[in-house]
């Protein structure tokens, strides 16, 4: 059995090559199923493969359209972001017809709906096409006179006309939908509402590629096997399903396509590790967040400490902040220095890092960089000079994989000096945005020695708001609230929602954007902040949601996953001073735009340096391997959720490789070492690479300096905002203009915790 398995080419594997495995892990997968079933299992699996594979490299002598217009190979992917539309037979000439999806203008750099859908313009390029009258008539004997392209699903039904077309170059609007199919059909006339003529050109969209693995059905059995699946809408399974290796595995999210030999993997190459203590009761219960108030010239006095809480009816022992989660609300004004006087009292040593603040290089808290880690029982001092106004925040930075998961995060507010540098809201609430990954009532283990969910990285599936799994506040009709939002969880991207209440976004990282804009829903990837206004017109109960759309890869389908975080209640007729004039008026802030334009004229410079983000693998095991390649025929620009729990859990750092390369010298990692000059800008191009073995968006944050995103695969940003952190969603390239105005060796990385430690990391050197 593992002979054959092992030894099967898989047709058209020139690109990649598979890789030879030991086999003790090979022969686990095997368990349960009949051999017949194992021999079909894998001849689909490889089947599949070969699929991906394919799709993976298109080879060939003549280049599809997609690829011809590609502006080169490190731009978008042409196999996510273009579709080819081809002709069915029997036109008589050669059609030529390719679709660009880009994403709509947003204030974040991808665009989506509130339910998670992403929303593309779409670009038909189309030559060949003969003139409608030399295709006949319809049944009815009139002559073809246009062409009219058709929106449509998978399945045909419904059809949305979208644009009259013809050779050229043709703009058909803006689509947001997971899978679509585009039709371009000859027409009697070209306000057709109904296509009836006849199809000259048809195409479907990258997202469909994603279809059902076959026999997945078979194997699964028709709901028959317990995998601890997870009762509670995917908010966390009541089964402990523990291994003899003293591995708690995540539970399954609910309705998930599933492998029985998923279920059984070995456990990932590392010990289970959580928090423990000899005297459990001597620790002390979790406090709220405290406000702290700094002026220029404090001292705060920081400790990284154990605390205990319940979760989920368990009693956990996690970690705070001076006791706190999230630790404490620094608050400083514009330009102050303060001094944080920290002291490590957990099991690991430690350092604090200030993100997003250009902070002086010898505080930015990066082990073996800046400083060497604070040993158990140490401490460090670090000097916080706060030169941009905004929201910030602070977390550890060795296994923070572990460290912040367990509650080491907390917020710095940087008061503006400038009175009226925002606009007027009623309140203002600073929330900060976690999930946690729980197996009924009780945590899941984190790997000891190495990382473990290298693939994805860590989502959890209870949410926090500011610690909490049910955040509730009060408002008032009519009420204004600026929110502060801050992502510190492990890898999710949130897109965040209030129940439909209206909202503008205002401000990003560090500070505000351009100018102030509508919007449905936040994007909001791990470390990224974002600064909004809300009104709450109607009195009532709102959720606070993250609506996103779910990926059940081995069932091929989206599904929408709605996560409740929090309630809103609005309070009935309540008076307070009207602010619906001032929210309904979008502001300019020209003190920003004044700002950017000091950098304006480098725009259109040429690019200075390149990143590739790209992963490699060596020893997954069999089946994971094989079924992510099969996955690899489609990656979605966002991966919202875990819904490959299993395959990921088992995955570590020890075999899983996430790479930062400079394409120009082929390094790679902390080896990158660019030298720039104080003072100058460069600007960096950035390129997800969907050719990996498994791709995935990835939270980009540079330390010490700030960044525009200036343009997203070729679309160049129409509302700036300065940043430290900027998600690369897959397959795509940003391009970022980095402004190099602090001196020091400064880390950049994903922010993805798992990605980090397993090597997504580099250093640049500003002098
Ligand atoms: Cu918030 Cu290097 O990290
Ligand atoms: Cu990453």
């Amino acid at each position: 059995m593992n002979r054959e398995s092992r030894s099967a080419p898989p047709a058209g594997s020139d690109a990649l090559s598979f890789a030879d495995r030991p086999g003790p892990r090979l022969s686990s997968i095997m368990i349960r199923a009949p051999a017949s079933v194992r021999v079909l299992s894998l001849a689909i699996l490889l089947a599949g493969g070969a699929e991906g594979v394919r799709a993976q490299s298109p080879t060939g002598s003549t280049p599809d359209p997609c690829t011809r217009a590609s502006a080169g190979p490190r731009t978008a992917s042409t196999d996510l972001y273009c579709m080819v539309l081809t002709a069915p037979l029997g036109l008589g000439r050669d059609v030529e017809a390719r679709v660009d999806l880009r994403f709509a203008a947003s204030p974040f750099t991808v665009a989506v709906t509130a339910d998670g859908n992403v929303r593309y313009d779409a670009t038909l390029t189309v030559r060949g096409l003969p003139d409608p009258g030399e295709l006949g008539t319809d049944d009815a004997g009139r002559p073809y006179t246009t062409y009219v392209a058709w929106l449509t699903t998978p399945t045909f039904y419904p059809e949305t006309r979208l644009q009259e077309v013809r050779n050229g170059v043709v703009e058909l609007g803006r689509i947001a939908l997971d899978k679509f199919v585009l039709l371009v059909s000859a027409e009697v006339a070209p306000d057709v509402v109904e296509r009836s003529g006849r199809l000259v050109l048809r195409g479907q969209s990258p997202s469909t590629r994603m279809y059902p693995a076959d026999m997945m059905e078979y194997l699964v059995g028709a709901g028959g096997i317990d995998v601890g699946a997870d009762p509670g809408g995917g908010m966390g399974g009541m089964h402990h399903v523990h291994g003899g290796d003293g591995w708690l595995r995540p539970p399954m999210p609910e309705g998930i396509t599933m492998l029985p030999a998923l279920m059984e993997l070995e456990a990932p190459e590392a010990a289970p590790w959580l928090p423990g203590a000899a005297d459990p009761e001597s620790i002390p219960w979790v406090r709220p967040r405290e406000l702290v108030e700094l002026a220029d010239g404090d001292t705060l006095a920081l400790e990284a400490t154990y605390v205990r809480r319940r979760l989920r009816g368990g009693t956990h022992i996690v970690y705070g902040f001076n006791g706190q989660i999230p630790g404490p609300l620094i608050q400083v004004h514009e330009a102050a220095t303060i001094t944080v006087r920290f002291t490590n009292r957990i099991d690991w040593p430690t350092t604090v890092h200030w993100h997003g603040i250009r902070i002086d290089n010898a505080s930015d808290g990066v082990p073996h960089l800046t400083q060497e880690p604070v040993a158990p029982g140490g401490s460090f001092t670090y000097t916080v000079h706060v030169p941009d106004a905004g929201i910030y925040w602070y977390h550890p930075h060795h296994r923070e994989d572990i460290q912040k998961d367990l509650g080491l995060a907390g917020n710095l507010m940087v008061r503006p000096a400038r009175a009226d540098y925002y606009g007027p809201v009623h309140r203002e609430e600073v929330v900060v945005l976690d999930d946690i990954l729980m197996n009924g009532d009780a945590l899941v283990p984190f790997g000891r020695e190495r990382a473990n969910d290298a693939l994805m990285g860590r989502f959890g599936n209870l949410f926090l708001l500011n610690g909490e799994p049910e955040y509730r506040i009060e408002v008032e009709q009519g009420e204004v609230v600026r929110f502060f939002l801050t992502n510190v969880s492990n890898t999710r991207t949130f897109n965040l929602s209030f129940g439909g209440a209206p909202m503008k976004i205002v401000g990003s990282d560090i500070g505000l954007y351009e100018r102030e804009a509508w919007t449905e829903s936040v994007v909001l990837a791990p470390a990224e902040r974002a600064i909004v206004h809300v009104r709450f017109p109607a009195a009532g109960e709102l959720p606070i949601e993250n609506r996103v759309t779910g990926m059940d890869h081995l069932g091929g389908r989206f599904f929408p996953e709605v996560d409740r975080l929090g309630t809103v209640t609005v309070r009935h007729d309540v008076k307070l001073p009207d602010l619906a004039g001032p929210f309904t008026t979008l502001r300019e802030h020209l003190f920003v735009q004044e700002d950017i334009d000091r950098v304006r004229g480098e725009f259109d410079r040429p690019v200075d340096h390149e990143l590739l983000l790209t992963m490699e693998q060596e020893g997954l095991p069999f089946v994971v391997e094989r079924l992510m390649r099969v996955d690899s025929a489609y990656f979605h620009p966002v991966e919202w959720s875990g819904t490959m729990p299993m395959m990921n859990w088992n995955a570590t750092s020890a075999e899983v490789r996430w790479v930062l390369r400079d394409p120009a010298t082929g390094r790679e990692g902390m080896d990158i070492a660019w030298e720039l000059p104080l003072g100058a800008v460069r600007k960096i191009r950035v390129h997800n690479e969907r050719r990996a073995f498994h791709a995935m968006q990835h939270p980009l944050h540079i330390h010490g300096q700030r960044f525009l995103v200036l343009s997203v695969n070729g679309v160049p940003t129409d509302n700036l905002v300065w940043k430290d952190t900027v998600l690369v969603p897959v397959g795509a390239t940003v391009d970022l203009l980095l402004e190099l105005s602090n001196p020091g060796a400064w880390m950049m990385h994903c922010h993805i915790s798992e990605h980090l430690e397993a090597g997504m990391h580099s250093a640049f050197t500003v002098r």
